[in-house]
């Protein structure tokens, strides 16, 4: 992923922020030497930027769209409410066998459910009301995610999604082949013309677009 800040800035914003507690920096090691696409991962700004609007928000449920390793689910379980929980979907069964070994290490062992399997198969088995969702898996699907989570939403509950910028390829979408890009884009296309949701594009690491429920 092409960094959007130098990478002198992006370290300065780090030693400005909480540092990652022990188990997310062993969960981050164990990503990198074990999976083929690590850099997945969201990382220390985004994770603590998501465990902030967790907290701020005071979540008690909390949907996650795409654990990969467990990272960001993770780091939202650190500011969730006290009896809060979350459920996350991962079709990988890899992914999800190294995100359920750091689960079990935390605090949070029993409060995090990971569904493995389609995505889209699993949403139709939820229904909610969640004060939190976390979209960050397959792009082509995003709208599909957005528009069936949307509903699933309590009032003034946010959902936030990721890599919305995708390295700032987003910016010339119809010049580019990659079906991801595209699929961004048209994404992104399909928020601007939701004008009565209140949003707004973080351009923090790969782009997170925050939406507040109606
Ligand atoms: C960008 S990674 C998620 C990163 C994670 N949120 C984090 O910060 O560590 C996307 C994940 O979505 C998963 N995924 C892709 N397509 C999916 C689908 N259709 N249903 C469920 N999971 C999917 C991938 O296996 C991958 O683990």
């Amino acid at each position: 992923m092409l960094s959007l800040v130098s990478p002198e800035v992006e370290q300065y914003a780090r030693d400005n922020t909480t540092p990652l507690p022990e188990l997310l920096q062993e969960l981050s090691k164990e990503t990198y030497a074990k999976t083929a696409l690590p850099q997945m991962q969201s990382g220390p700004l985004a994770g603590q930027f998501l465990k902030t609007m967790a907290r701020v928000i005071n979540a008690a449920h909390i949907l996650e769209v795409g654990t990969f390793t467990g990272f960001s689910a993770l780091m939202m379980a650190m500011g969730m409410a006290e009896d809060g929980r979350i459920t996350t979907l991962e079709y990988d069964a890899d992914n999800a066998a190294i995100a359920r070994s750091f689960f079990d290490r935390s605090p949070f062992k029993d409060r995090i459910e990971i569904m493995v399997g389609a995505a889209a198969d699993s949403l139709k088995t939820l229904t909610g009301p969640y004060d939190l969702a976390f979209i960050d898996a397959d792009k082509t699907n995003y709208i599909h995610y957005f528009d069936t989570i949307l509903p699933m939403m309590r009032s003034g509950g946010l959902i936030m999604i990721d890599n919305v910028l995708w390295s700032g390829r987003v910016l010339h979408a119809e010049a580019e082949q990659d079906e991801s890009t595209r699929a961004i884009a048209a994404f992104n296309a399909h928020l601007r013309g939701l004008a009565e949701l209140d949003k707004v594009m973080v351009t923090l690491r790969d782009g997170i677009t925050l939406v507040v429920a109606p």
